[in-house]
Order: structure tokens, then C-alpha cells, then sequence
């Protein structure tokens, strides 16, 4: 009997922390075909047997990996089981043996860069919308649970078969202090054309990095570029530094607010939560009241149906 990804995922859950033999946990899947690469490891679509559902599976090899690396794929689970929200990929569960990670998320269609590719290099300004939406509302659930993602960008953006779209790759995440302080971090992370300047410049940044990126990805989604490129790694640093950003002739006046807030290389003056919430961008032509109880009912609103999906598939 088929069942749904969020059943299959109280099970499995429960499964795996009881197991002691993970090895043999592989074979409750069939390994369908490739969807995904990365650096270190392939996604592959992946059928639950017993259940009838599919899945993503990611098999990160353990040969030559330094113990701090592995770690850190240990981290991206922990962080990943605490987090709850609609536009973050779920995850179903976590194994490993002694040669290898396995990582069984939901199934999503594709990722952003493949979907852009798809629809002719560029979008309609209501789909873009539409995404930025999302991604903010990803983010800003992110932020609030003291998470900083480090690496926003299209092949990180997945759009699942519900049609919502999903943050996934939470490997250079960051949780820091929940309690309201401003977070600092140093490390240098993420994928150089979607990095804030103050990542390339090594100094302390926030979690406004995330904005900064965000800002990258809906200009590239509605343009079909990225705002900053050459082909040399340091000509795109000083670019992302110092270069002022190219404008198509034709951006709607409220996107191109949107992105120059995002887009503002000092992180001071980047557009703050709080001013990101009401961006007309995100509103349509409603006036900021408008645009202000939308946006708190189609929270409500999709919180609902969350919850009561979850409730009917228990039940179920
Ligand atoms: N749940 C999923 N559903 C569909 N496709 C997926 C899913 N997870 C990953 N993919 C595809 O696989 C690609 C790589 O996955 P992911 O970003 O998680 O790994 P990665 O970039 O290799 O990570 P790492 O930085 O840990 O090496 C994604 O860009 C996407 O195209
Ligand atoms: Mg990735």
C-alpha cells in the first residue's frame, strides 16, 4: 500500500535509532537512477519497497575523508531532523556503514538551475514572485531558529511535486545563538559567484549573507544571469567588491527595489528583516496594509494546511 513521505518519515526515524546493524538498511530501497552530483557523493532516485514510496537518496563515500568532514555531514543531519517547515527539504533518515553515508530525503522534481534551464533560461516575473516568496519565508524560519545556510544558490533550491520549493544541501550551515544577538561568523563558505562581498573580504559577517545570496538568485531567475561574472575567480571577487550591478533596461521598478536591498554590499544597509517582510516586491500592486494581512493569512493559512496534512496522514 503506497504511503506518504511524512509517515514514511516518523517510521524510518524510528527505525534507524533503534537499529544496530545500519549495513543491512540499504536494502530496504531500490536504487533507481542518478539526479544529482555533488563534490563528494550522487543523489539517486530511490523506491522504500515496503511502503511504495520514493525518495532521494545521497551516498557520500567515507574513503579518504577526514574525520572533520565527516562530522560535518553528521552536524547537517542533527541540524536537519530539529527543523519543521514547509520549504525545507524533509528528511526521512540517516545511515551509515563503515564505507559509507546514506542521506533519504523527500523526492523533489528538480532543482532551480535545472527548472530555469527548462523554462528558457528566464521566468515570468509572477513565478519569480511566486519563488522569492518561498525562499524568504525559508530563510526567515532559518534565521529565527539561529541558522545561518552559507550556500544559497539555484542548485540548492529544489521544487518538489507539491510545487513548493524547497531549501536543500544544508552542509555549510551555521546554528548560532537563538536569542536575538547579532551572529558573527568567520569561516569562509558557500559558492564564490553567490557570495556577499564581506565573505570574499574575510570579514566578520552576518546572517545578511543568506540576503545577500537570495538577492543573486531571484536576479538570475528573472534575468537568466547571475549580476556578477567573469571568468576568473578574481575578477569575480572585485567585480562582487566593487562593480556596480548591470540592470536590464526593462526590470519592474518594484524588483529592482527588491534586489538593490539585497543587493547592497553593506551589510548596514542591506535590507533588514523587518523592512524585507514588507518589500512591494513581494506584495503586488497591494498597498503595505494590504500586503501586510496577505501576507500574515497565507502563513495562517499554509501553517493549516501543514498541520492538518500531517494530522490526516497519522490518522491515515
Ligand atoms: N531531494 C532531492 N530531490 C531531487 N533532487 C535532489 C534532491 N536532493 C538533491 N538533489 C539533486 O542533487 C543535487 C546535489 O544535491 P545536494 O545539493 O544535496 O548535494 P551536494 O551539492 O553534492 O552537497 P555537498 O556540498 O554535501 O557535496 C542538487 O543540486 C539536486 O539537483
Ligand atoms: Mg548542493
Amino acid at each position: 500500500m503506497l504511503q506518504s513521505t511524512r509517515t514514511l518519515v516518523s517510521q524510518q526515524q524510528a527505525a534507524t535509532q533503534h537499529t544496530k546493524d545500519p549495513a543491512h538498511l540499504i536494502e530496504r530501497y531500490s536504487l533507481l537512477h542518478i539526479i544529482g552530483e555533488g563534490q563528494y557523493g550522487k543523489v539517486y532516485k530511490a523506491l522504500h519497497r515496503r511502503s511504495g514510496v520514493m525518495v532521494a537518496m545521497k551516498i557520500i563515500s567515507k574513503i579518504n575523508r577526514k574525520r572533520v568532514e565527516i562530522e560535518t555531514y553528521r552536524e547537517e543531519m542533527r541540524l536537519l531532523q530539529q527543523l519543521d517547515h514547509p520549504h525545507i527539504i524533509r528528511l526521512i533518515e540517516y545511515f551509515e556503514t563503515s564505507t559509507e553515508i546514506y542521506i533519504v530525503t523527500e523526492l523533489c522534481k528538480c532543482d532551480l538551475l535545472v527548472y530555469l534551464k527548462r523554462s528558457g533560461g528566464f521566468l515570468r516575473l509572477e513565478e519569480v514572485r511566486g519563488i522569492a516568496h518561498q525562499l524568504v519565508a525559508a530563510l526567515q524560519y532559518l534565521h529565527s531558529m539561529g541558522v545561518v545556510h552559507h550556500d544559497i544558490k539555484l542548485p540548492n533550491a529544489l521544487i518538489g511535486y507539491d510545487g513548493r520549493v524547497k531549501l536543500c544541501d544544508l552542509g555549510l550551515a551555521t546554528q548560532l545563538s537563538k536569542d536575538g544577538r547579532p551572529i558573527y561568523v568567520r569561516a569562509l563558505k558557500g559558492t564564490p559567484l553567490y557570495m556577499a562581498p564581506e565573505m570574499l573580504r574575510k570579514s566578520r559577517y552576518t546572517n545578511k549573507a543568506d540576503l545577500w545570496s537570495l538577492g543573486v538568485v531571484i536576479y538570475e531567475l528573472y534575468v537568466g544571469k547571475t549580476p556578477f561574472r567573469t571568468s576568473t575567480l578574481a575578477d569575480l571577487k572585485y567585480n562582487i567588491m566593487e562593480e556596480d550591478i548591470i540592470w536590464p533596461k526593462q526590470i519592474p521598478s518594484q524588483l529592482k527595489v527588491f534586489l538593490a536591498g539585497l543587493l547592497q554590499r553593506d551589510q548596514g544597509k542591506r535590507t533588514s528583516w523587518c523592512k524585507l517582510r514588507r518589500e512591494r516586491f513581494l506584495h503586488s500592486d497591494d498597498t503595505e496594509e494590504e500586503a501586510l494581512a496577505k501576507d500574515a493569512a497565507a502563513e495562517e493559512n499554509m501553517r493549516n494546511h501543514y498541520n492538518n496534512e500531517t494530522k490526516k496522514i497519522r490518522l491515515g
